[in-house]
């Protein structure tokens, strides 16, 4: 008998919903958005059009944080940020843009401590129990879904955010998507992990040099 996962896709998307843990909040630890808008957009400044990838997006919650510090940073409208998960159930909330209202707090407060410049409020509209992420950051997403371990390189990327996904991977697979990101970045394209993560251990540490070690970012180094 064929396993049902094999053959029916919603079944697919739910045992994948039940696999992949897709915690997440808006400007999730303040202090790396800080940086990426005071020190990583001094650079991206200098190019005419920017790619980014945020790469295990879950429900999209750092996509529109991402977005809003764009915004404000003025760099918004040369900006084309792709928003990739392997889950649909998670990048199909995340296209929606819709968070629960009781959540709006903590996310402007991190919005705060991360150099937020305007009000939170301006970024979203109420409605019940809702609020509903601004049409003129979404505008400037693509939504897709990829799969790290299997998937390809699409674009070339000024900037990679891949935060809280590497952990769930042993290092081999680590190595392949370290390796995935080295080839998708431009020379000099910064890429971010989550707090738990390094590349200290990996085959691709000579393929990056860190950038600021307490955030976790790191640029692309010269091909070798
Ligand atoms: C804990 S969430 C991280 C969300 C966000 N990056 C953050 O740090 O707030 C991990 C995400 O990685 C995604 N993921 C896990 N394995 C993946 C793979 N092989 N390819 C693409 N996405 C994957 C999961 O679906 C989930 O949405």
């Amino acid at each position: 008998m064929i396993p049902k996962i094999m053959h029916d896709p919603l079944f697919f998307d739910l045992f994948l919903q039940d696999m992949s843990i897709s915690v997440t909040e808006m400007f999730r630890d303040p202090s790396v958005f800080d940086v990426i808008r005071k020190k990583i957009f001094t650079s991206l400044k200098t190019y005419s059009k920017v790619n980014i990838w945020h790469a295990g997006c879950s429900t999209g919650e750092e996509v529109y944080s991402m977005a809003i510090m764009l915004k404000e940073e003025g760099l918004l409208k040369r900006a084309r940020i792709y928003a990739t998960d392997f889950n649909n159930q998670s990048l199909a909330f995340a296209e929606k843009g819709i968070y629960a209202a009781n959540k709006i707090k903590l996310y402007t407060k991190n919005y705060l401590a991360a150099g937020g410049k305007a009000s939170f409020s301006d970024y979203y509209h109420a409605r019940y129990e809702s609020a509903i992420m601004d049409d003129s950051l979404r505008q400037h997403i693509t939504f897709a879904n990829h799969n790290l371990i299997k998937d390809q390189v699409f674009a070339e990327m000024h900037l990679i955010i891949c935060r809280n996904v590497l952990i769930y991977f042993d290092q081999t697979l680590q190595n392949r998507v370290l390796k995935l990101f080295f080839d998708a970045l431009i020379h000099r394209g910064f890429l971010v992990l989550g707090d738990k993560e390094s590349i200290d251990f990996s085959a691709e540490k000579e393929s990056f040099e860190v950038y600021t070690d307490k955030e976790r970012i790191f640029r692309r180094k010269v091909h070798l």
